[in-house]
């Protein structure tokens, strides 16, 4: 999916996120990242996805040919217009998929979001947001996604319907990165990373049937 060479990356302010990281996502694969709050995970994400530069290093998307859909932690960051059904239009007319409308209101159906198409998008609640920014996953499945917190704020009935199609897309395909706090995400069986003091590490269970040990288990360098 994404292989990374001696990527170092500090903000202006001077802070240094990453030195040097090496490692490759194996696109056949989903990887759930975890670690500490500021440890770096959505400053990954926004690396990988071109949100941000990385200097000096190297990101490279091995399936050039795929989309790249992205989920910003910052739900207000996923929108481009006011309006929640111009910006599922200009989804449509932006990537030119044909399919959107069609799709994007059966998912708002099932979602139960109807009523809120009309409404301007920093008027919604911080779960109505996340919900309308994660309406594209529905028509985006063969991409590979890299999703920053897509159960944060949302209820349980959500939560299972988010979950579902993550499981679906994963057990298919693959190609899912995603960064998650919530149980939720544990229960999916991806691939379990450690993001610390600015490395990738493989998470490893202590016990079968425990919970997961966040022990480094091993280096995920290259
Ligand atoms: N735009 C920015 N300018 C300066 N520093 C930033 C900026 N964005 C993030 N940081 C800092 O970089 C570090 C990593 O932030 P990041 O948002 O990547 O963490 P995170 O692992 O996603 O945390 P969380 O779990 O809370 O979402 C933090 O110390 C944060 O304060
Ligand atoms: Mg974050």
């Amino acid at each position: 999916m994404f292989t990374v060479k001696d990527l170092s990356f500090a903000y202006t302010s001077g802070q240094r996120i990453f030195e040097a990281l090496s490692f490759c996502f194996d696109g056949a694969k989903s990887y759930h990242i975890m670690g500490e709050n500021g440890s770096g995970k959505s400053t990954m994400a926004k690396l990988l996805t071109g949100h941000l530069e990385s200097l000096p290093g190297m990101i490279k998307q091995l399936d050039k040919h795929k989309g790249v859909y992205y989920l910003s932690q910052n739900s207000l960051d996923n929108f481009v217009c006011i309006n929640v059904k111009t910006e599922l239009k200009a989804w449509s007319m932006i990537r030119g998929l044909k399919q959107v409308g069609e799709i994007s209101m059966q998912v708002i159906d099932s979602l139960q979001l109807r009523h809120l198409l009309h409404k301007p998008v920093y008027k919604l609640s911080s779960g109505e947001q996340k919900l309308m920014a994660l309406v594209p996953m529905w028509f985006t499945t063969e991409w590979v996604w890299v999703l920053d917190e897509p159960f944060a704020n949302l209820d349980a009935e959500r939560c299972a319907i988010i979950a579902e199609l993550l499981m679906r897309k994963s057990q298919e395909q693959g190609n899912i990165i995603l960064i998650d706090h919530s149980p939720w995400a544990k229960k999916l069986g991806f691939e379990e990373l450690l993001l610390s003091d600015g490395a990738l590490h493989k998470v490893v269970q202590s016990e079968p049937g425990k919970e997961i040990d966040v022990a480094r288990g091993g280096s995920f360098e290259q």
